[in-house]
């Protein structure tokens, strides 16, 4: 199945759902996926619609559990009118049950998820972020901003806020 048909197919289960329930999920939880996280409460929030959604975030590895987002994304999110205050966690195979779909930002993410799907269905609801992302970049996923400057933790709000309208409005429909 190509990607797009991917999103499509996301998208038509979804929008039936009652409650809809996304996890975004990066390494360390706590640049690109807790950032997700609020975007998406924001939008989600601003269209009245917060009894609507679960959301939450999750990181494949574990060396950050506990922490709150990283300073400089805090920092650079603030300025957008987001407060990120999630505390970092290592996503579970328990999240395959309480989570319709699963966002991993990067092809990393992605394969660490499949491994941990318990069954086929589960392995469904791993939808990459950049299917929703239609802003030109040189990028193919969500880059990881933690070794990068200012430019790198913009790029990424860019892309998020870009993706996480496009995922709103798809799973409203
Ligand atoms: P994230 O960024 O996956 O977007 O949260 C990272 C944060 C920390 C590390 C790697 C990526 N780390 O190796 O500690």
């Amino acid at each position: 199945m190509d990607n797009h048909s991917k999103r499509a197919q996301a998208a038509a289960r979804m929008a039936a759902m009652p409650l809809k329930r996304i996890l975004f999920v990066c390494l360390g939880n706590i640049c690109r996926s807790p950032a997700a996280n609020g975007v998406m409460q924001a939008i989600v929030d601003a269209g009245g619609d917060s009894a609507r959604w679960v959301i939450d975030s999750a990181g494949t590895g574990n060396y950050h559990t506990g922490d709150l987002p990283d300073h400089r994304m805090r920092v650079h999110a603030r300025r957008r009118g987001y407060d990120l205050t999630h505390r970092a966690r290592q996503v579970r195979e328990s999240d395959f049950d309480d989570f319709d779909l699963i966002i991993p930002m990067d092809a990393s993410n992605e394969r660490t998820l499949r491994r941990i799907a318990p069954t086929p269905e589960a392995e469904e609801k791993i939808v990459p972020m950049a299917q929703w992302i239609d802003l030109s970049s040189r990028y193919d996923h969500v880059p990881d901003p933690y070794y990068e400057g200012a430019e790198g933790f913009e790029l990424v709000l860019d892309m998020l806020e870009n993706g996480c309208d496009n995922l709103y409005n798809d799973l409203n429909k």
